[in-house]
């Protein structure tokens, strides 16, 4: 296929995806209108990611909808340059997602987040929080991106979260620190078991900001 049909081929999938997703809405306020939802009761659930080549955007979506699952609970997705002040104000969980730069937190999530605390002054006090990230290598350091987002999530006073998993039987039972996607040459893209944890991340969050909000 010549590079300019794989161009436009890319660029109809890509408006495709954002209607699959019903273009997720801008705000929690028109979210929780559409949803019928606008009642003070409804769990608010930020998701914000940085991504260039699409990865950890797939992931963001997967939480988004795990979050759907939970009743009452909507999910509106951002990216980290489009967060304001209010969107963190208003999330009763806030769920962050970074690809893998050099085995840490992409460097334009970083000083986004700083900020969030010291030039915004956010008040993060008992919001829920989870984390994912998504690295090209096996061991590139996708969990320490994970571990990462989760101390600056407790630093700020977070509770924290990781997705749930139990064995068919229900007999074994275990959580995960967060979702996280290998998506370089060995695995390439998000799998449908990575897509899963991102589902699970999401649904998660979103239930113990229900018990939360909830008290
Ligand atoms: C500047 C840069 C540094 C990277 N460093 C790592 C790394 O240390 N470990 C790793 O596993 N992948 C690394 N990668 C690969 C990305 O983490 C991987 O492709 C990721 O899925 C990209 O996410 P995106 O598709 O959402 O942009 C790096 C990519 C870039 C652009």
């Amino acid at each position: 296929m010549r590079y300019n049909q794989l161009g436009k081929r890319m660029i109809v999938l890509t408006v495709l995806a954002m209607f699959a997703h019903g273009a997720a809405s801008q705000s929690f306020a028109e979210d929780s209108a559409s949803s019928g939802t606008a009642d003070g009761k409804t769990v608010r659930v930020l998701v914000v990611y940085h991504s260039l080549s699409g990865n950890t955007e797939r992931m963001a979506n997967g939480v988004a909808d795990g979050v759907k699952r939970v009743a009452g609970a909507v999910a509106i997705v951002k990216k980290i340059e489009a967060v304001k002040k209010e969107d963190l104000e208003a999330a009763d969980g806030i769920v962050l997602g970074s690809p893998a730069y050099f085995a840490n937190i992409a460097g334009k999530m970083k000083l986004a987040i700083d900020d969030w605390n010291w030039k915004l002054k956010v008040d993060f006090t008992d919001k829920v929080g989870g984390a994912f990230a998504t690295g090209g290598g096996q061991t590139g350091g996708k969990e320490h991106v994970v571990v990462s987002l989760l101390l600056f999530m407790l630093n700020n006073r977070m509770i924290v979260a990781g997705p749930l998993y139990e064995d068919e039987e229900g007999k074994d039972i275990w959580g995960e620190l967060g979702a996280s996607a290998m998506t370089g040459p060995l695995d390439p893209g998000v799998g449908p078991h990575e897509l899963d944890a991102a589902r699970r991340l999401g649904e998660r969050v979103a239930k113990i900001a229900k018990k939360m909000k909830s008290k």
